[in-house]
């Protein structure tokens, strides 16, 4: 077995099996922003990712990508059900995410993400070179750091949480609360998006394991675990050298063009999820049709909306609610050739991203409740002439770093509809003012300098930075 000095685990590889309409398999990047976060960093290192290639049944054996070796861990029929769809999309996801949705328990769940927890700690234990460093990533996985300090105490473990974390009240109705506490706990460092999760978690620890604990730090079994607040970032030299590329200005033109040339235009790009507020927006956005306030000759929204999720109950009936709607407000509001709503479930390729982020002179960010959204921070990043406006919800993790942005309350349905309002009708020197500072705090604040703020963190003596070159 080929073993590394810096293992990435996270439940998803970072690729997926598209297979092509000849039925040769191809592997392509997925959507999502686990994925968007690590894949730029992981090209500088000799790493290994651990995780699912998606799909059930014996795990395929998969290239390298891009330098880093993927090991896959297989999941049974059983296990998607019960650990994927189960407790950690229908428990943990909308418990995390302010019981937008109501979270479901079952034993069964429980038993199943125990088991896959395990899986993944033991195939990270194959992997891991003596006194590697160890990245866990995510909700799916929160047993693992626990379980490989139990199997593998010589490794430094890192965990990282990229969705939001609830406060204590929200956690507490979670059955085994104190074993999932213990199992993050299992770490030398825990970062979140947001120092009030670290504080959510430290109140956790005090109040269910009785331990002593700090916004900084929590001391257990005599060890002490760092805690802190680390927000994701994207690679923004990526993002804005695609987006200077001539072809995809040229896609950005015919874009405009195909749309009809609309004064405006309004973008928004999710995963098809009932945190994104798609429902909350296009009920903003069709009462500004009908109040008279948006021209559907003048402005068109584009609404991406890439399904996810599809087997598990509440995203299907999000789907059928959210194509309802938008029939509803193409029959109403749109004319031959001119629907109000262009409305495209594809994924996209990163340059095709590039080009509808430079058509959008507004783009709506808008969920609920979201960890970080890395949706904002490309907009912003793909707008090389400081041109476009930004909505952001305040309950998006970006929203407290994009103060620059039209920040808005996505529960709040005049709100939202003022908000939007501003966005359309604002003052091109403001929206550049506004623009500006975005870019200049994303230049600073892109997807290295998160990677070696946690790293420099976990990694004390900086031997494995200095070997990534992610001190530049
Ligand atoms: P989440 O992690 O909840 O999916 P984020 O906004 O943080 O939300 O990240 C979403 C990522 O997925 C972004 O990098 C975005 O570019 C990508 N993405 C979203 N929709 C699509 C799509 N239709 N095609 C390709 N990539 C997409
Ligand atoms: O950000 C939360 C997250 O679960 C990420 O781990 C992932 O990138 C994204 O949402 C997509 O979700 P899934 O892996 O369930 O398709």
């Amino acid at each position: 077995m080929r073993q590394s000095s810096l293992v990435v685990v996270a439940n998803r590889l970072p690729i997926d099996d598209s297979t092509a309409p000849d039925g040769a398999c191809e592997w392509r990047r997925r959507p999502g922003g686990l994925v968007t976060a690590l894949h730029s960093l992981l090209r500088q290192a000799p790493a290994t990712w651990v995780g699912w290639a998606g799909g059930t049944g014996p795990a395929p054996t998969l290239p390298d990508v891009d330098g880093v070796r993927m090991h896959t861990v297989p999941l049974t029929v059983d296990d998607l059900r019960d650990h994927y769809e189960g407790f950690a999309n229908a428990t943990l996801w909308p418990l995390y995410h302010d019981a937008v949705e109501q979270p479901e328990h079952h034993r069964r769940w429980w038993e199943a993400y125990q088991r896959i927890n395990q899986r993944f700690a033991a195939a990270t234990a194959d992997v891991a070179e003596t006194g590697a460093v160890v990245w866990v990533q995510d909700y799916h996985l929160q047993l693992v750091p626990g379980l490989l300090r139990a199997l593998r105490p010589d490794l430094r473990i890192g965990f990282f949480l990229h969705v939001a974390f609830p406060p204590p009240e929200l956690f507490m109705q979670l059955p085994r609360r104190a074993e999932l506490l213990r199992g993050i706990l299992g770490a030398d460092l825990v970062g979140f998006q947001r120092a009030q999760a670290a504080h959510n978690f430290a109140q956790l620890a005090v109040r269910v394991l009785g331990l002593p604990a700090t916004d900084r730090q929590i001391v257990v079994d005599d060890r002490v675990v760092r805690i802190g607040s680390f927000p994701v970032s994207i690679d923004s030299a990526e993002m804005a050298a695609l987006a200077n590329r001539a072809d995809v200005a040229d896609r950005a033109n015919r874009l405009r063009r195909d749309l009809g040339s609309p004064e405006q235009v309004i973008l928004s790009v999710d995963r098809m999820d009932y945190t994104k507020g798609i429902e909350q927006r296009l009920k903003a956005y069709s009462e500004l049709i009908s109040d008279g306030h948006v021209k559907v000759r003048d402005t068109v929204l584009v609404q991406v909306a890439v399904p996810s999720r599809e087997r598990v109950g509440q995203y299907q009936i999000l789907r059928e609610r959210v194509e309802r709607e938008v029939g509803r407000i193409n029959g109403e509001f749109g004319r031959v050739g001119e629907p109000a709503i262009h409305y495209l479930t594809r994924p996209f390729d990163r340059a095709e991203l590039a080009a509808l982020y430079r058509v959008a002179d507004v783009m709506a960010v808008t969920p609920l409740r979201d960890g970080m959204n890395l949706v904002a921070k490309e907009y912003v990043a793909a707008r090389v002439d400081d041109t476009g406006a930004l909505l952001l919800s305040e309950f998006a993790g970006a929203g407290a770093e994009l103060s620059q942005a039209y920040l808005v309350n996505p529960h709040d349905l005049e709100g939202l509809k003022q908000g939007l309002l501003a966005a359309l009708r604002a003052r091109p020197d403001h929206v550049r003012k506004r623009m500006r500072a975005m870019r200049a705090h994303l230049r600073k604040h892109d997807i290295h300098a998160w990677a070696r703020s946690y790293l420099a963190a976990l990694d004390d003596n900086g031997s494995l930075l200095s070997r990534l070159g992610t001190t530049r």
